[in-house]
């Protein structure tokens, strides 16, 4: 222990939402602000880790003593980047939230309003579920992921947490305003596998990123 728990360790991490583009000024997005993923590139440094850091948030400060920085903004280069390391990865945070949908056809003009016409019909396919491609590829990595709910947070957090095949589930209500998306703070549970779930007091983003990566440090160790 002490204060270089991860010293050695190669740990990917992802933060931000994905952008899937529309036509070239308009893209479907979603209310991740990455300060939790940004905290927890910062922690994972703090505790002596290689980090490559993967972010859609090109405007937010980039942490100090990381590895590599890579930006990203759709699902499918968010996947790309990720598969690209992943073979030297120890560890991979995913704590980007990533688009389900995308728009099907990207139309390469503005598309313009018609007019006499009040209703307009966008086609999405799915995206790739990252985080579960990523569960059943491991073979030494530790996975971590992410799950936001407005309700029943354990019960889908539980679900998750085997459906995607990882090994820490961070669970996120953000169905309240003091927590979660956008804001400085945020209170978690962690489920792992075999165990009961543990719940983290409301605290800063920075304090919760450290007590993940330390519970992911005892479980490598
Ligand atoms: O299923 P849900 O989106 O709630 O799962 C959240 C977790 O899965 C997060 O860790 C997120 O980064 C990851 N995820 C992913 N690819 C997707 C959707 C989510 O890796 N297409």
């Amino acid at each position: 222990f002490g204060p270089q728990r991860l010293s050695g360790q190669n740990v990917v991490v992802t933060a931000g939402g994905t952008q899937e583009p529309i036509d070239p000024v308009r893209y479907i997005g979603n209310r991740s602000s990455g300060k939790m993923g940004y905290a927890v590139a910062q922690a994972a440094v703090a505790m002596g880790a290689n980090v490559i850091f993967i972010s859609t948030r090109p405007e937010l400060p980039v942490p100090a003593g990381l590895h590599k920085m890579i930006y990203v903004e759709t699902a499918a280069q968010l996947q790309g980047t990720v598969s690209s390391v992943f073979e030297g990865a120890d560890v991979v945070v995913m704590a980007a939230a990533v688009a389900d949908f995308k728009p099907a056809q990207y139309v390469t003009h503005k598309i313009k309003k018609q007019p006499n016409t009040t209703e307009m019909q966008l086609t999405l396919d799915r995206t790739p579920d990252i985080l579960a491609t990523l569960g059943q590829q491991k073979t030494h990595q530790f996975l971590v992921g992410f799950a936001a709910e407005t309700d029943d947070l354990l019960q889908h957090a539980q679900t998750k947490l085997a459906a995607k095949n990882v090994d820490l589930l961070v669970a996120n209500d953000v169905s309240q305003h003091d927590r979660g998306f956008g804001v400085d703070q945020n209170a978690v549970t962690l489920l792992q596998p075999n165990a009961v779930p543990e719940t983290l007091a409301l605290a800063d983003k920075s304090v919760i990123a450290t007590q993940i990566l330390e519970r992911v440090a005892e479980l490598l160790a």
